[in-house]
């Protein structure tokens, strides 16, 4: 099948795109700015496209079977721009005749609102595109294991093999790597009848941080120590890192304490998932954390 991926340069799309070359499918791999792609050997044709030219995207998408839509983040982007990205993309989808959309929310989007924009958006988004009449159907993945290799959670691993999280010592997460995501999404554009299901995804393991640290000692060999942060201080941390970057700090950083704290204690417990049914929809090999650890480290260990 012809799939358009968006967001194809970004972490999410990244590992969308081998997936679905490995599976034999024709790849088009949608960024502003694309590099040329090359995998197992075989080019990845690119397409350069900014989503908010509604002109570039019905090119991008004639002859597409299927969109993989991954969107920027409306936490740190403005909101109104990605709502109209969304709503243009699915319905250029529709005039060029796609079969389906597999949204990626990259986040849980909780049926009942909590007032947390970032979320609200997401649940906007998956209106919009299913209002145009296109087939959607939406995976909603927990927090990525990959995160801990990037941007603030990399630094205490690397430099004093502690691994720091804001999650409460209880709290059971069910982490889940870029690659499920994309095997979970390859899985439900195999199934179009799915078309208005919304799916909650995360790895195959639930684990409280200090067992998520064990896992990791022992995938890269070294004893690693954990930190359960609190919500407060991670937030202060990330605020004193956005000083000066010319962003709305407070309202982000205000937003992202709601997020954290509604992950931390909501009752429906959005970051432990039950894959049992999932997969009963979506047949995939789930990465347990340890395979996903030995495949991937910090740079340089
Ligand atoms: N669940 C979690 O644990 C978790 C963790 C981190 C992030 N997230 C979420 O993941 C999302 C971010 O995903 P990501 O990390 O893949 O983002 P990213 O790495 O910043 O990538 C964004 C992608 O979108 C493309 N893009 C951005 N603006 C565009 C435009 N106007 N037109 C066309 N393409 C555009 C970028 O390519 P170009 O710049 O080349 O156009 C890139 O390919 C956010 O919603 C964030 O909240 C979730």
């Amino acid at each position: 099948m012809r799939v358009v991926v968006f967001g194809a340069s970004g972490v999410q799309g990244a590992h969308q795109v081998p997936v679905l070359a490995q599976a034999g499918h024709d790849v088009v791999a949608i960024s502003r700015t694309p590099k040329p792609l090359e995998i197992s050997g075989k080019k990845i044709e690119t397409f350069a496209a900014d989503f908010t030219d509604k002109a570039k995207i019905s090119k991008a998408l004639s002859g597409a079977d299927v969109v993989f839509l991954n969107l920027p983040s409306t936490s740190f982007n403005p909101s109104g721009p990605i709502l109209q990205g969304a709503k243009d993309i699915g319905e250029a989808a529709k005039e060029a005749r796609v079969k389906l959309i597999v949204f990626n929310t990259s986040m849980p989007v909780p049926k009942e609102p909590q007032n947390i924009i970032a979320q609200d958006d997401r649940r906007e988004m998956k209106r919009l595109l299913r209002e145009t009449g296109m087939p959607v159907i939406s995976i909603e993945p927990v927090v990525y294991i990959d995160n801990l290799l990037e941007g603030w959670a990399l630094p205490p691993i690397r430099d004093r093999n502690t691994v720091v999280y804001c999650h409460k010592p209880e709290l059971q997460v069910s982490w889940i790597c870029h690659h499920d995501v994309a095997q979970l999404m390859v899985a439900a554009m195999q199934r179009p009848e799915l078309a208005g299901r919304d799916f909650a995804v995360g790895g195959p393991e639930t684990v409280r941080l200090e067992q998520l640290t064990g896992k990791l000692s022992r995938a890269w060999g070294r004893k690693l120590e954990f930190e359960c942060q609190t919500v407060k201080d991670f937030c202060e941390k990330i605020g004193a890192t956005m000083q000066g970057r010319g962003l709305e700090t407070e309202k982000i950083i205000s937003q992202m304490f709601k997020a954290y704290t509604y992950y931390n204690e909501a009752e429906d417990e959005p970051f432990n998932v039950d894959m049992g049914p999932v997969l009963k929809e979506l047949p995939v090999q789930l990465t347990p954390i340890e395979e996903w650890a030995k495949r991937r480290s910090p740079p340089g260990w």
